[in-house]
């Protein structure tokens, strides 16, 4: 879109009208569309239509850690235009797939070694969820049919995403749609014992046991699945407490329940490793991923799985499909270019390094907003932070927009959801970047009170 199209649209709101927009107040956005429509992206920053400048506070949508309009990555992509645009992904092979998958394999924790192409999250999930069940039906356990998600997750929006999920917003339209057969462990957001926490809370770790009471309300031999983000993105940078994971991972292995790690946030840098995995010590069944796999220039996700995961579905006559289950830009060739040129900037230019470099940068800064008005918490982990805000009475989600749009017009363009504010800014940030956006938020958050 070109700006003078774009400053036409702002300007007429029956311009605007025709597109639904995806987890957006539609009526909202389209009355007051000024200084929210993008017309430029380079580094870590947007143009508004306006020509104001914005901070990207979450690289995007969690996506775009190495910035906007990357050169590496945009000459790779002109390089795959002219060499392969597309290629059929059933039955077909495009050579680059095959290399991108040996290349996530050898960051994956060991043990994780084949990779599944997918093109957003919310398949992965879904793909996840189809390979937990068809894998226990391959090994005569066919009965292992319930997952067991957690509150407050964000799996995506796909039938088995959202079931999973522990979202009510994203859940409350759809109950006859649900999967049957999920349970929800509990959260991990107690203010009450980790207000301010820093890091990893100390307390909490006593909540993985409420998987053992799910596994006698419903006897091992009937569990498929537990899926977890290992630290909650969208639910507002919720950390998993010291020793949580390891007690899943524990249980999952004593009763024989593939762990789920969807690393859609957490995988490929935010966590200043490769993946959460990594980052928390605790090594899963599967790994879905997407968004920062290829810096989000085009859609990509997937599911890493264990060896024996894929070999329990190599059976059957040879010439037989195995598994009837694909997309048809799994493995995209732009999408695997933009991935591999990705992957070629966090290995060469010490990305990870430099996440754990700023995360401590991120802490100060943004718990620095600890002690302003109407502020309840602050957590944070890598580089990603959250803080919650006190509500505007009978009005949930009021504050934080009012906290956004001070933010908007300072500069800012951190993501609001309920009375939460979140910030991943891109892993080229400077730590006067991220001073300064701290600072803005606090200016935001004393305008909004
Ligand atoms: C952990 C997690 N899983 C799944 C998704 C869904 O991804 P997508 O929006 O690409 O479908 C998201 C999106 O934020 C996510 O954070």
């Amino acid at each position: 879109m070109n700006e003078a199209l774009a400053r036409n649209l702002s300007e007429t709101a029956a311009g605007l009208d025709p597109y639904w927009m995806p987890f957006s107040h539609n009526r909202y956005f389209k009355r007051h569309p000024a200084h929210r429509l993008l017309a430029r992206a380079e580094g870590a920053y947007y143009w508004t239509v306006e020509g104001e400048r914005l901070f990207d506070c979450l690289s995007g949508l969690w996506c775009v850690g190495l910035g906007h309009a990357h050169p590496r990555i945009g000459a790779a992509l002109a390089r795959q235009f002219e060499t392969v645009d597309y290629s059929p992904a059933f039955q077909m092979g495009y050579p680059g797939t095959f290399r991108l998958a040996e290349r996530i394999a050898a960051m994956a924790p060991a043990g994780l070694d084949h990779v599944f192409f997918v093109n957003s999250g919310s398949e992965s999930v879904d793909t996840a969820l189809k390979i937990a069940l068809g894998y226990h039906r391959m090994q005569g356990e066919a009965a292992r049919i319930r997952f067991v998600g957690r509150e407050r997750g964000y799996h995506g929006v796909g039938f088995g995403g959202m079931s999973v999920g522990g979202m009510v917003a994203n859940r409350k339209m759809f109950p006859s749609a649900e999967l049957p057969g999920v349970d929800h462990l509990p959260h991990t957001h107690d203010p009450a014992h980790m207000a301010f926490s820093r890091g990893m809370p100390q307390w909490g770790a006593h909540l993985a046991d409420e998987l053992a009471r799910i596994v006698a309300l419903h006897d091992a031999s009937t569990i498929a699945a537990v899926i977890v983000e290992p630290m909650q993105g969208s639910a507002g940078v919720i950390v998993p407490p010291v020793g949580y994971l390891q007690k899943l991972r524990e249980l999952c292995t004593r009763h024989g329940i593939l762990l789920i790690f969807d690393e859609v946030i957490t995988g490929f840098g935010r966590m200043g490793a490769a993946f959460g995995a990594d980052r928390f010590g605790v090594v899963p069944d599967m790994i879905t991923f997407a968004k920062s796999v290829n810096n989000g220039v085009v859609p990509l996700g997937g599911v890493i799985v264990r060896k024996e995961i894929y070999q329990a579905f190599m059976t059957g006559p040879e010439h037989a499909v195995e598994f009837f289950h694909g997309y048809t830009y799994s493995g995209h060739p732009m999408a695997v270019a933009a991935a591999h040129a990705t992957l070629d900037v966090l290995e060469s230019e010490g990305v990870f390094e430099r996440v754990r470099t700023l995360e401590p940068v991120l802490e100060d800064a943004m718990h620095s907003l600890k002690g302003e008005r109407g502020v309840l918490d602050v957590r944070n982990c890598g580089l990603a932070a959250a803080f919650d805000l006190e509500p505007v009475a009978d009005r949930p989600g009021l504050r934080a927009l009012r906290v956004f749009e001070h933010a908007l017009a300072a500069g800012q363009l951190p993501r609001f959801t309920g009375d939460t504010i979140a910030v991943g800014p891109p892993f080229i940030s400077t730590p006067a970047e991220i001073a300064k956006m701290a600072d803005d938020l606090r200016r935001a958050i004393r305008a909004a009170f």
